[in-house]
């Protein structure tokens, strides 16, 4: 049979929007691979806060609509086109995400595959593209950090947290995590936190008690407003904070005399940037290192809950809710 007729599932959207207006769930046909390329089938994408900024067409890249949704998963090489070799069938591998990554089939060529080494766990795999790889960028590509130096960050129990979290404790590095619950301090403490500290509550105060007079160099933000303001107020003089995400989609209002008096320096990060002005050698260096990281056991993200296509509505609002782990979406 000619599976180039048959139909897939596909999370699409034909206009920008809050997801739960704009999302439904599709059939499209099944793509067939051209020469040079490999079809993949998805076994497990994860939602991330990129994915509603593409839907709601407030994101640094956008697709042309209609569109299929996500940008994160894993997959397996189910077909092979015409010329290619030195691939296999099964080999999992990233989904090409680029036109969306929540349905079940897509191709792409297959020089630009991004194999996932065995003894990742899938779910594990369809986690590992975007957030680890921004965390390790986050601890090793943006200022240089001696061992033993503190930095501080807020969102401590996102994916992106939790890298930062278990990488640090790796690399000889002490953080300290801003939450908004107390319930997170404990679970957070058990992955490697050296503080959890709550928003809100003037923990900027207890710097010196928390460090133990130490500076602290790094800031890394990726929600913006008040909770930004409370990290550029303990950096150290000549610290760096570095913004990466806008959670609260507040403007970050900052307090010129830690520029002037305190040097402090406040750059951006975007791992779709770095990924494209450092190429596929700099990306394979940069999973490489995350793949041994969850191989050794030193980074393993906790799942909040698996969710079927069918149920992706369900799967967007758990989203949303207060969490310690990824939603991820499953087409079986
Ligand atoms: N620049 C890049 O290359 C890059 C790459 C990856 C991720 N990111 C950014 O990194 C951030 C984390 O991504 P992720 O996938 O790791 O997140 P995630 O696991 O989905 O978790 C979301 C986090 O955002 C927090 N949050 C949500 N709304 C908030 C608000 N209004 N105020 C304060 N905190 C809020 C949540 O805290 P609660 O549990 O308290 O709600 C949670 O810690 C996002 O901003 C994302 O866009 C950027």
């Amino acid at each position: 049979m000619d599976r180039s007729m048959d139909l897939q599932k596909a999370i699409r959207h034909h206009e920008f929007g809050k997801p739960e207006e704009v999302l439904t769930l599709e059939s499209i046909l099944v793509p067939k691979p051209r020469t040079g390329e490999v079809r993949v089938r998805l076994l497990v994408a994860s939602i991330n806060p990129s994915d509603r900024g593409m839907i709601g067409g407030s994101y640094g890249k956008l697709r042309e609509l209609p569109a299929i949704a996500g940008r994160e998963a894993v997959g397996v090489v189910d077909t092979l086109g015409k010329g290619v070799e030195g691939v296999a069938i099964g080999t999992k591998v990233r989904f090409p995400g680029e036109d969306g990554a929540w349905c079940e089939f897509a191709c792409a060529r297959a020089e630009d595959l991004l194999v996932v080494p065995d003894g990742v766990l899938d779910e594990q795999a369809a986690m590992s593209f975007i957030n680890p790889p921004t965390a390790y960028c986050l601890l090793k590509k943006v200022i240089d950090l001696e061992p033993g130096s503190w930095l501080v960050q807020n969102a401590g129990n996102s994916a992106v947290g939790i890298s930062v979290i278990q990488m640090a404790k790796a690399m000889g590095l002490k953080t300290i995590s801003q939450v908004r619950r107390e319930s997170l301090i404990p679970p957070l403490k058990a992955l490697g936190a050296d503080h959890v500290v709550l928003e809100g509550s003037d923990w900027g105060a207890q710097r010196d008690q928390l460090t133990d007079g130490e500076p602290i160099c790094l800031a890394l933000n990726s929600i913006g407003g008040a909770s930004a303001i409370d990290q550029i107020k303990v950096l150290a003089e000549g610290g760096t904070q570095v913004t990466f995400g806008g959670m609260v989609g507040d403007p970050v209002r900052f307090p010129t005399r830690y520029l002037i008096f305190k040097d402090v320096r406040l750059v951006g990060f975007w791992w779709d940037r770095w990924s494209r002005t450092h190429g596929s050698n700099g990306v394979s260096g940069v999973m490489a290192e995350v793949y041994k990281m969850m191989t050794s056991g030193v980074l393993c993200l906790p799942i909040e809950q698996v969710y079927l296509f069918e149920e992706f509505e369900a799967a967007m609002k758990h989203d949303l809710k207060p969490r310690l782990g990824k939603v991820l979406l499953c087409p079986r």
